[in-house]
């Protein structure tokens, strides 16, 4: 019975709403441990999960009250605190109350579970949806649905077969009937209320149970008034608009009863300059983005269906931007792509896919579009081989944190595309030439990263960030001066570690005090 205050947060009460449906994953957002009378201290601490963590928030009891009435998020009878309080401690991890304003209930559930939220318009339904809701019921996901208002009038409006508009339901069962010889696919939906049930077709009451194996019919159904009711799934289709699904990851689950997610996290940013480079509208520096190779190793369990594949999810999350609002910044417009690796690249780790490569291969699959939300999320099936995907904003040079999760079926692996160490000796000058087309005399830091690639050296997306915030000006341009002080400290660099590297093993261990007695600023230089 929570109730919505003056802020324009009701997507974080409907996550609110959803997380109070399973009491294993409301206990780890708010601990159990804690009252106003048992050791009250007046402060209550709450858990969200942030980027993959999982981050504690204390907060007092003092909430911010307008007449002697709770301002915000508050209970209807008025006697309970939790929500508030947890509202409180959500403002506080986002630095005020107001910038709470404005969100997607996905966004909530997933700082409320750590899984991965995914959402659909029933007009629009893949013809897959039901095997997809079954195989989420068997994972243990959060799956909540909805019938979309056209107007704050029809706000739980009840429809002549008592449908409730504008309100969360959540779902809670998928099964096929032999109803008469023929299969029928029916839905169980429960309405939070505990009452106010569907009166159409298939009912808990409805004469076609009659139909159906009395002992299939004694598992399902249960004939008293409790908020919980079946219904045909094309119904469904018909009648609700939207359904969302929080897959969750497998440490939330205890339970050995789920079927569960394998998870790939990834974190990675885009610098101005250097790995900022925008979506395919930008060929000139859309290779130049994080790149990951992910590897799908097993086609899915699901002898029913004959396509086969290995099915996965993406989800790019970008970070930390509703906390700098107050900076005047906002999110940016995000989305990724998919490339498929030729066998040609397959089993090197090494590859970064060129400016060629973009220019000459289409993505195998994207994000359905980019947009300016915190995440961007789609599910994909694809047949099992190594593919690499490409994050990035819409235009080139903004900064921005991500992270990139994968939840696949079956395994999957993956590893963050690193330009190997790989020393050649060049001619500084023709390099330079080649690059600089336009005889401009200067280079901007895409066309440098592509001068130390012709000059044989290969670093990674760290690498080039700090060479660019080192050797570019103010306008991202390297002038020859800087690209030779550059490819000087460079090979330097490599030939110390060549020489500290004795045992040709790849790694050297150092400390403060000889990296000192080594007198190389270089280190300082590229490291620190
Ligand atoms: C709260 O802040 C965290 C960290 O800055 C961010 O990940 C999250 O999206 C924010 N959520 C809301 C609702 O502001
Ligand atoms: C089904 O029947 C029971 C018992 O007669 C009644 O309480 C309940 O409201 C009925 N449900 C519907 C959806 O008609
Ligand atoms: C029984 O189920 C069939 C198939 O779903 C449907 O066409 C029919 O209308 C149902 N009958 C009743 C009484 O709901
Ligand atoms: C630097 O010193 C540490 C500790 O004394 C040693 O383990 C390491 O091998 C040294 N590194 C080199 C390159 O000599």
């Amino acid at each position: 019975d929570i109730c919505q205050g003056a802020l324009g947060d009701c997507w974080l009460l409907a996550a609110i709403a959803s997380l109070t449906l399973n009491e294993e994953i409301l206990a780890r957002v708010v601990p159990k441990d804690q009252s106003f009378q048992d050791k009250y201290a007046g402060i209550f601490h709450f858990q969200f999960w942030q980027y993959g963590e999982w981050v504690d928030v204390v907060v007092d009891d003092r909430l911010p009250t307008k007449n002697g009435e709770l301002l915000f998020v508050h209970s209807a009878e008025g006697s309970e605190f939790w929500s508030a309080l947890l509202e409180k401690a959500y403002a506080k991890l986002n630095g005020s109350y107001e910038s709470l304003s404005g969100g997607t209930t996905t966004e909530g559930f997933e700082d409320f579970t750590g899984g991965i939220a995914e959402w659909y318009e029933l007009q629009k339904a893949p013809p897959n949806l039901f095997r997809i809701i079954q195989k989420a019921l068997q994972k243990g996901s959060l799956l909540g649905c909805s019938i979309d208002i056209t107007s704050a009038a029809e706000t739980e409006a009840v429809t002549s077969q008592k449908l409730v508009k504008g309100h969360a339901y959540s779902v809670t069962g998928a099964e096929e009937v032999n109803f008469r010889g023929t299969m029928q696919k029916l839905i169980r939906i429960r309405n939070p209320w505990g009452e106010v049930e569907w009166t159409g077709k298939w009912n808990d009451n409805c004469s076609n149970w009659s139909g159906v194996d009395p002992e299939v019919r004694e598992r399902l159904t249960r004939r008293h008034e409790d908020g919980e009711f079946w219904m045909a799934f094309n119904d469904f289709l018909r009648h609700y608009s939207r359904l969302e699904i929080c897959n969750l990851t497998p440490d939330t689950l205890a339970s050995d009863r789920y079927k569960k997610w394998s998870l790939l996290k990834l974190d990675g940013n885009w610098r101005r300059g250097a790995t900022a480079g925008g979506c395919r509208n930008y060929p000139n520096t859309f290779w130049t983005n994080p790149q990951y190779l992910i590897k799908l190793e097993e086609e899915d369990e699901d002898p029913d269906d004959p396509e086969g594949g290995c099915t996965f999810l993406i989800g790019l999350i970008q970070k930390h931007r509703r906390k700098q609002r107050k900076m005047g910044e906002d999110m940016h417009t995000i989305g990724f792509a998919i490339y498929e690796v030729s066998k040609a690249f397959s089993g090197q780790t090494n590859i970064h896919l060129s400016k060629n490569f973009f220019l000459t291969n289409k993505a195998r699959e994207k994000s359905n579009t980019f947009i300016n939300l915190r995440e961007v999320l789609n599910r994909f099936k694809l047949p099992a081989g190594e593919y690499i995907v490409v994050p990035s904003t819409f235009e080139p040079n903004k900064n921005g944190d991500f992270c990139l999760r994968v939840f696949s079926e079956k395994n999957a692996d993956s590893t963050y595309v690193a330009f190997f160490f790989d020393f050649g000796f060049c001619v500084l000058q023709k390099i330079y030439r080649e690059i600089d087309v336009d005889r401009s005399g200067t280079m901007n830091s895409y066309e440098m990263r592509r001068a130390l690639e012709t000059a044989g050296f290969k670093l990674n997306c760290r690498l080039h960030q700090i060479i660019v915030a080192r050797f570019a000006d103010e306008d991202l341009i390297i002038d020859f001066d800087n690209f030779v002080r550059c490819l000087i400290r460079l090979e330097t660099l490599f030939k110390m570690f060549r020489k500290l590297d004795t045992e040709k093993t790849g790694t050297i261990e150092l400390n403060l005090i000889n990296v000192s007695s080594f007198s190389s600023k270089i280190f300082v230089v590229f490291f620190f």
